[in-house]
């Protein structure tokens, strides 16, 4: 990777513009997908990195504040128009393709204008790639903003090598199925224009390599697909953390001193710790059922541990997250009001972000971390939150529908619809001996700091630019 210039296409940019009372910020962007990259050293590299993706500021602002950016990368804004923009995000990525790659089918919201807004989009957004890229440039397309955006580029520049990660699960073809066949025709074709499409677990692989067997007819073989004359390669590489990131904040004096806090304000309780985006796929409801069954069946635990749940906000402008936001709220408040006592309640609840110095000191604070979701590609908040235990207690409980379950072996496997089955779950977390702790988390932390964010990117790389040589080679 050290000659080729890398280019990566994501729909979030890293950061966003905060103005308040006149002065303006950065402020880091939430999610797995910027996580992910944001991790990764370019150090080495001949060239800079570029960072395509749509700008949610004005060009004013834009031109006004980019100064405030570090220069690891060189972003490039895409401005789509307002609207186009909105039926991009909030219709076509996340009121269809996000709901459906995640197996809820009835929240789906197929609206044709979406559809055109989605593609257009996708269109824009390849004009200023192909713009940009010069010869031996890599093109790294990330997640479902972007399936059409493979083809799109290599329409214009056919020799490009291009990339392509999907950082949600890809569904059963049979879920493939219930979309309209010209969105079926268009994102599958569209990630055939690129040389590698990478998922996070071999599930997802297979789905995909189905879905275009059965959708459009096209053959497979050992992880290829020969399409219109060029092979394509289909493969898993399970998306890692910066483990020693995680591993060696533990002794940064900020979270030192916010751990020493947080383990003062509950000293005499334990903590079980959860943090997601506001979103129906990671089953904060079902999580605070499992912990209402917890509190019923085991009333001996009252006023002796506190469930500290963050949320944060994601997607407001969509109806199902509005609505999940008070759905939340008023089972907070309920459990509170129900199970709490005149000097103690069950959930301290807070909606918003949360500084990494924080965060870390969650991690590392706190018994449990219970995670839960109904779905989830990977989930990097488990595997976070097992490199951050230097000190080798506290205890994963840790939902089967993630991608990050198949890698985290010794964590307690959950399923988030049985909320008596979550809240026993819970019962031997909370008692688990420090020694069973420590078994736990050094055979998860061995996986993780060998499989690291490093190594993904590095295979992906590597896979892409091997299959890039053989295109020359074979057709
Ligand atoms: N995270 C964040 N802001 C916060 C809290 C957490 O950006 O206020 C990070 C968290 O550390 C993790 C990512 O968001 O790296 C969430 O990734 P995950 O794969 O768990 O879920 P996603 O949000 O991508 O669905
Ligand atoms: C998931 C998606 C990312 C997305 C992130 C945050 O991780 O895979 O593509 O960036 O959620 O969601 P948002 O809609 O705020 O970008």
């Amino acid at each position: 990777m050290k000659n080729n210039r890398l280019i990566i296409v994501s729909y979030r940019l890293p950061f966003a513009f905060e103005t308040t009372s006149g002065s303006t910020t950065l402020k880091a962007s939430s999610g797995g997908l910027v996580t992910a990259m944001k991790s990764l050293d370019f150090k080495g590299a001949r060239e800079k990195p570029v960072w395509v993706g749509c700008a949610d500021f004005s060009r004013r602002t834009w031109e006004k504040h980019k100064h405030l950016l570090n220069d690891d990368f060189e972003y490039v804004p895409v401005f789509l128009d307002r609207k186009i923009q909105q039926d991009f995000y909030n219709g076509f990525s996340n009121s269809v393709i996000w709901p459906l790659f995640h197996y809820f089918t009835t929240y789906v919201d197929y609206q044709e204008k979406d559809f055109v807004a989605y593609q257009k989009a996708n269109e824009a957004v390849s004009e200023a790639v192909a713009q940009l890229m010069k010869p031996q440039d890599i093109v790294w397309v990330h997640d479902y903003h972007f399936m059409g955006l493979p083809r799109l580029i290599r329409e214009k520049k056919p020799d490009a090598t291009i990339g392509f990660f999907l950082h949600i699960p890809f569904p059963s073809y049979e879920l493939i199925r219930i979309l309209p066949q010209k969105c079926k025709q268009y994102l599958l074709t569209g990630l055939l224009g690129a040389d590698l499409v990478g998922f996070h677990t071999n599930d997802y692989n297979i789905h995909f390599l189905q879905s275009v067997q059965i959708n459009l007819g096209v053959q497979h073989k050992i992880w290829k697909i020969n399409y219109q004359n060029r092979l394509i390669q289909s493969d898993a590489f399970p998306v890692g953390i910066n483990y020693s990131l995680y591993h060696d904040a533990y002794d940064n004096a900020d979270v030192v001193e916010e751990r020493a806090a947080l383990k003062n304000a509950y000293k005499d309780n334990k903590i079980i710790f959860s943090v997601d985006r506001l979103d129906y796929t990671k089953g904060v409801m079902q999580r605070l059922d499992a912990l209402e069954a917890f509190l019923q069946r085991y009333p001996e635990w009252t006023e002796r541990l506190t469930f500290i749940l963050v949320v944060v906000p994601s997607r407001d402008e969509i109806l199902k997250y509005g609505e999940r936001k008070v759905m939340i709220e008023q089972a907070v408040g309920r459990i509170n009001g129900k199970y709490g006592t005149l000097i103690w309640r069950p959930i301290v609840y807070r909606y918003g972000s949360v500084p990494f110095p924080q965060l870390l000191a969650l991690y590392t604070a706190c018994d449990v971390a219970l995670i839960t979701p109904i779905r989830d590609g990977m989930n990097l908040v488990a595997k976070e939150f097992v490199a951050a235990r230097k000190d080798h207690q506290g205890v994963l409980i840790l939902s089967e529908m993630t991608g990050a379950a198949n890698e985290m072996s010794t964590a307690l496997h959950i399923n988030p619809m049985d909320e008596n089955e979550v809240a026993d779950q819970m019962k031997i977390a909370l008692e688990m001996e420090p020694e069973e702790q420590a078994r736990r988390i050094a055979i998860m932390q061995r996986r993780l700091k060998e499989y690291d964010v490093k190594k993904w990117a590095g295979s992906f790389v590597e896979s892409l630019l091997n299959m890039q040589s053989t295109q020359q080679i074979e057709p």
